[in-house]
């Protein structure tokens, strides 16, 4: 990284913006290093982010596959193009590592690590604390520390700063600590990292004020916020919301597709109203890495706190229970055309767990596949952005994409729409197939063959 002339540095190698005073001056000159921890989903829309606003960044992860490809000028998310990496690595400003020691060039350093569930379904807190304790090995005086990674209130404080300070460096005197939730949506269009708003919560008045600095040169809007554990809970809040929204949405179209009413048509009818009412929509079941996971964060925590979440219990509930309803409906409406489930050749649109995306955690298109095959069926699917899948830590189906045609629609007995892609030209996909099983209302808009979609 080419070192600028920077305010409170001693040195090339050691920086020390010792002072808040300093800080603000090295954000404002653009002089303060910023370091990015985790190049995913997060990590890398962030420092393309601080790129842009002009400061010289480092991203460290440590899959090394990542950083020899951000090194090359390729990218490895769908939507974000390798122009875009290319223009970031030429302008000088972005360089990727695995090499900890490079970590003390950073003024501050962004954690955008996973936080998945244990099989036990609670918080795999590994990757933070390991991406913790490296931080550790390599803090010194001066430096901004951020978790990003979404978790349960408390963690920054009871877990990060005990393992920054196991270094005898205190918070707030020699660093400075804070943390600001990711609230990313891969595939959005009408937002983008910088014009997200972003919630910030230091571990005392300093490190607030410095994050809350370093946030503002690079997003349109920093909603300061008292402490950590509130912007912690702010994003959980966000979660659990969704999560219970969507539940409850899920339940009622088991309950309105009995009445022979379209949940479709009676939440775009309620959503007319102009206050009070917020549209939710169903589907096959949560997917991602966020909504299915992080409410059960705050079940485990809550349990420190003998309480029982009893709305995230139940949302996750019947949200978990969703695809086994697709395959209800999918059965009865094989059984319609008297064919069972077993033999039957069932074609998979859509393997990413939303559309317009190519990540495959969590996505009930997964569970679909194997729910499928259990019971017999002949399953192939097609993704436009996912040609083949990938190993991942409870599945290998070991499965390629297959190229749509009118004749390959027409060879299978039932066509499940499981992600609703802008790519699928759902008409021409009605014409060619002989049933088709939405679970997206992907077909809301398809005038001809009406009579061989069943919604699910
Ligand atoms: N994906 C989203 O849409 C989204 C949205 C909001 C919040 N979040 C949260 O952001 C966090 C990151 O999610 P993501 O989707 O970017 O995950 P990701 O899996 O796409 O990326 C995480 C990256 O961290 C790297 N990593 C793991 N351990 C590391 C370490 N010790 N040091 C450096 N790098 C390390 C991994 O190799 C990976 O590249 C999670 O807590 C998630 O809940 C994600």
């Amino acid at each position: 990284m080419k070192p600028k002339k920077a305010v409170g540095r001693t040195n090339g190698a050691s920086t020390f913006l010792l002072s808040d005073k300093l800080w603000l001056k090295a954000v404002k000159n653009r002089t303060a290093r910023v370091g990015i921890m985790g190049l995913g989903y997060v990590g890398l829309p962030l420092i393309r982010t601080y790129c842009a606003a002009g400061f010289d960044c480092l991203g460290f992860d440590v899959d090394s596959s990542k950083i020899r490809s951000l090194n090359a000028g390729k990218s490895y998310i769908k939507h974000i193009p390798s122009a875009l990496i290319k223009q970031m690595v030429a302008t000088g400003r972005f360089k990727s590592t695995g090499d900890p020691k490079r970590l003390r060039e950073c003024d501050a350093l962004i954690i955008c690590v996973p936080t998945p569930l244990t099989k036990n379904r609670e918080p795999d807190m590994s990757y933070v604390e390991s991406t913790a304790h490296l931080v550790a090995d390599h803090l010194r005086r001066g430096q901004l520390v951020t978790l990003e990674s979404t978790t349960y209130p408390g963690t920054t404080r009871e877990l990060l700063q005990p393992i920054l300070e196991s270094t005898g460096l205190t918070a707030e005197r020699d660093f400075f600590l804070a943390y600001s939730p990711e609230r990313e949506d891969p595939g959005r269009k009408d937002h983008s990292t910088a014009t997200i708003p972003k919630l910030v919560g230091g571990v005392g008045p300093k490190s607030s004020k410095i994050a809350v600095a370093l946030y503002r040169a690079a997003i349109e809007q920093v909603v300061p916020v008292s402490s950590c554990d509130v912007a912690e809970a702010a994003k959980i809040l966000e979660n659990v919301y969704r999560s219970v929204n969507i539940a409850m949405i899920n339940e009622l179209k088991m309950l309105f597709d009995r009445m022979g009413v379209d949940v479709w048509e009676v939440v775009r009818a309620a959503a007319t109203k102009p206050f009070g009412f917020q549209p939710f929509y169903t589907g096959p079941g949560l997917g991602g890495h966020c909504i299915p996971i992080d409410p059960f964060y705050l079940t485990w925590k809550a349990r420190q706190y003998d309480m029982t979440t009893r709305f995230i219990e139940l949302a996750g509930e019947i949200n978990t229970s969703m695809p086994q309803y697709v395959i209800y409906r999918l059965a009865e409406a094989l059984n319609g055309k008297k064919k069972p489930i077993n033999g039957s050749k069932v074609l998979v649109l859509g393997l990413a767990y939303k559309k317009d995306v190519d990540d495959i955690r969590e996505s009930p298109s997964i569970e679909l596949i194997e729910m499928l095959r259990k019971r017999g069926a002949k399953v192939d699917y097609n993704d436009p952005l996912i040609i083949r899948t990938p190993k991942q830590r409870e599945h290998n189906l070991g499965m390629t994409s297959k190229k749509l045609t009118a004749t390959m629609l027409k060879s299978y007995d039932c066509v499940l729409i499981a992600t609703d892609h802008t790519a699928y030209d759902y008409a021409w996909i009605v014409r060619h197939a002989k049933l088709v099983v939405d679970t997206r209302n992907a077909t809301e808009g398809v005038a001809v063959g009406r009579n061989k979609i069943v919604k699910a």
